[in-house]
């Protein structure tokens, strides 16, 4: 007989005239792929119905902006001012809820953090920008205070996007407060200096957030709940800290339904809004409990949440109402499903690259890079199944391979996945020992708990060569057998990376190389004591790291010495032999030598096995050094392809 693991998160709640199945969420997240007026495309909308398929009770759409001419705060947000704008949104709504999650959608406003362009560094410095005060931003473009008759205005488009999004069919809606947009700029006396009556005293700077509820709750009647996010804390100097928010939850109380903490703000703590890999899971929920404490209104948390256990005991001790989840929905939409069904092996867990955002500024797309189908949710509802039941022979236990496994398998092939060593994961092995890391370790984990239930055949310590081929006679074979860590040199205190397994090697550490695995290596070692260089011969370091992760990465990486421009030569028993651009030697002293400088392909074992099936692909670190969410792509394409 069923019974959940997980009670307290199995929970309905309700919330004025809906009942939330249980309690967990799905952030609002942007998505960037709409049309240039900022209507919604299919995509958008699979993007959104994926998640109410996986069993979120509540799926919060991303920014939809209310008053579109002054309050853009993306390159492309949701153009509630445009008035073509209701089918798409009626359609998100019914495809979100067919599923049976409640749809809700978020009211924003970006204040003076609006009028950008999609494209970072190309923000628009002419146009003209309304936040509390007069200002001038960093890259030199003006910001107007917002006169009377706009606040007037603005509030009463809130008013007007929130009857509309009821119209469309949205079961709630969600205001955006926190994280530095209009409305908090106005709350946060770092950046509200006014002196009129939205300004100066607290009853003043929350005024346009009071009216904005009013207005809303004038539109939508009294049977439709509010959700209001929130930061606890701006973390920047000046910012609020917890003190005002609590003051603030108890001015806005009475006036919504559900008050969703989270933290930062876009004015200079991005990690607290999207908290990085160094952060601890849950680091906000600490927030959303002080906060409960003091008012009667449920409360939503929100912020590194992946782990069920920990979600339960949130819920379950009451630190929270409701557990709200952005990227660990990308990773695993279905999350909340196998929460409820007591699936939790099968949940591939957020691991925090940066990847969903990093992409987003890149390429103006949405990807996640443990979770192919993201970004192509919609495009995946017309993929053919295949003509016939082919066998294929994977060669290669990495992630790249075990995703190809898996795909192929679940499109209803014969799949065996043959593994040169005792284990499964390759190149991700090693991230075991980083605790930052672990959730990408993990994924090794999750993917051969796919592979079981998809129906891989797994032989470990086999080696596929041409003979194995040949005997077992795949219709295809699918080649992933990784990449060797490059050796420059060898000494007695001289390690790999990839073999630290969490030891210290010695207390002086010079680390070779400086790209992302050399950079987390050494972040690694410094917090367990070492003292560490990292020598790199480029001019920079961390440059493979994108470019949402490598900004945390570098703040870690304070805990170490850099050294750029040096070539490291050889081992010496006082350390690292190095030498500079005119080839003048230096010695990093150091008790033990790490060495990160990157993958060589396995290519000549993955030559051999070309032509020795009828269809062959080559994939992952063995064609070229590639990331996880390269060879995880790869591998789920080589996979559908079959
Ligand atoms: C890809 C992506 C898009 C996001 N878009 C929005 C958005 O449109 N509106 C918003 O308020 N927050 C947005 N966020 C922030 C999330 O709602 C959430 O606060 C943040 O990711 C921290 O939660 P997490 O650790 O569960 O991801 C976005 C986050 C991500 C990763």
């Amino acid at each position: 007989m069923y019974t959940p693991a997980f009670p307290a998160l199995c929970q309905p709640l309700r919330l004025r005239g809906i009942t939330l199945s249980n309690r967990m969420a799905a952030a609002p997240m942007g998505y960037p792929e709409l049309t240039a007026e900022g209507l919604l495309t299919q995509d958008a909308i699979a993007f959104y119905e994926l998640r109410a398929k996986g069993g979120a009770a509540l799926i919060t759409v991303g920014e939809a902006v209310v008053h579109y001419a002054t309050g853009r705060s993306h390159g492309r947000s949701i153009n509630l001012s445009h008035p073509d704008v209701l089918a798409g949104l009626t359609q998100l709504a019914r495809a979100i809820r067919r599923h049976g999650a409640a749809a809700s959608i978020e009211l924003a406003h970006g204040g003076k953090f609006s009028a950008v362009d999609s494209l970072p560094g190309e923000r628009r410095r002419d146009a003209v920008k309304y936040g509390p005060v007069d200002e001038v931003m960093p890259d030199g473009s003006r910001v107007l205070a917002m006169p009377k008759e706009m606040i007037r205005e603005i509030v009463a488009s809130y008013g007007k996007a929130a009857a509309l999004v009821k119209r469309a069919g949205f079961d709630m809606l969600l205001v955006h407060g926190g994280h530095g947009w209009l409305l908090e700029q106005f709350y946060s006396p770092a950046t509200n200096t006014r002196r009129d009556e939205y300004g100066g005293s607290r009853e003043n700077r929350a005024r346009l957030m009071l009216e904005v509820l009013d207005a809303i709750r004038a539109s939508v009647g009294p049977d439709f709940p509010i959700e209001l996010r929130i930061s606890a804390e701006e973390s920047f100097p000046g910012g609020y800290d917890l003190r005002e928010a609590i003051e603030l939850a108890k001015l806005v109380e009475d006036k919504i339904d559900l008050l969703h903490v989270s933290a930062g703000s876009n004015e200079d703590s991005f990690y607290e809004t999207h908290p990085s890999m160094y952060m601890e899971r849950g680091c906000n929920v600490h927030f959303a409990s002080e906060i409960k404490k003091h008012i009667r209104t449920p409360v939503a948390t929100i912020g590194a949440l992946n782990e069920p256990e920990m979600l339960e005991e949130i819920v379950e001790s009451g630190k929270a109402d409701v557990v709200t989840m952005g990227r660990a929905l990308l990773a695993d939409p279905e999350l909340p499903r196998k929460v409820i069904q007591n699936r939790t092996d099968e949940i591939l867990r957020c691991m925090r690259c940066f990847t969903c955002l990093a992409e987003r500024m890149q390429t103006q797309t949405r990807i996640c890079a443990l979770n192919p189908l993201i970004g192509r949710e919609f495009e995946s509802m017309f993929d053919r199944p295949p003509t016939a039941k082919k066998k294929v022979l994977v060669a290669g236990g990495g992630v790249g391979g075990m995703e190809a496994a898996i795909t192929a398998a679940l499109r209803g092939h014969e799949v065996l996945l043959c593994e040169k060593s005792g284990e499964l994961g390759g190149a991700i092995l090693g991230d075991k020992y980083i605790p930052f890391k672990r959730d990408a370790w993990a994924a090794a984990r999750t993917l051969a708990r796919r592979m079981e239930l998809a129906g891989v055949e797994v032989r470990l310590n086999t080696e596929v060569t041409p003979q194995f081929v040949r005997a077992w006679e795949p219709d295809c074979l699918i080649v992933a057998v990784g990449g060797s860590p490059i050796v420059p040199f060898t000494g007695p205190n001289v390690y790999l990376a990839s073999e630290l397994k969490g030891q210290l090697p010695g207390k002086r550490i010079a680390v070779l190389g400086g790209g992302l695995v050399g950079c987390e290596t050494a972040v690694h070692l410094a917090m367990q004591g070492g003292e560490v260089t990292v020598v790199e011969l480029a001019e920079d370091v961390a440059r493979d790291a994108n470019p949402r992760q490598r900004p945390a990465l570098l703040k870690e990486l304070e805990r170490t010495k850099v050294r750029c421009g040096l070539r490291g030569l050889r081992a010496a028993p006082e350390g690292l032999v190095c030498a500079d651009a005119e080839g003048r030697e230096e010695l990093i002293e150091a008790d033990a030598i790490v060495l990160a400088v990157g993958q060589r392909p396995n290519r000549a074992a993955a030559d051999a096995l070309r032509n020795t099936a009828p269809e062959v692909r080559l994939l992952g670190d063995c064609v070229k050094a590639s990331t996880l969410r390269e060879a995880i792509f790869q591998g789920y394409h080589a996979g559908l392809d079959v």
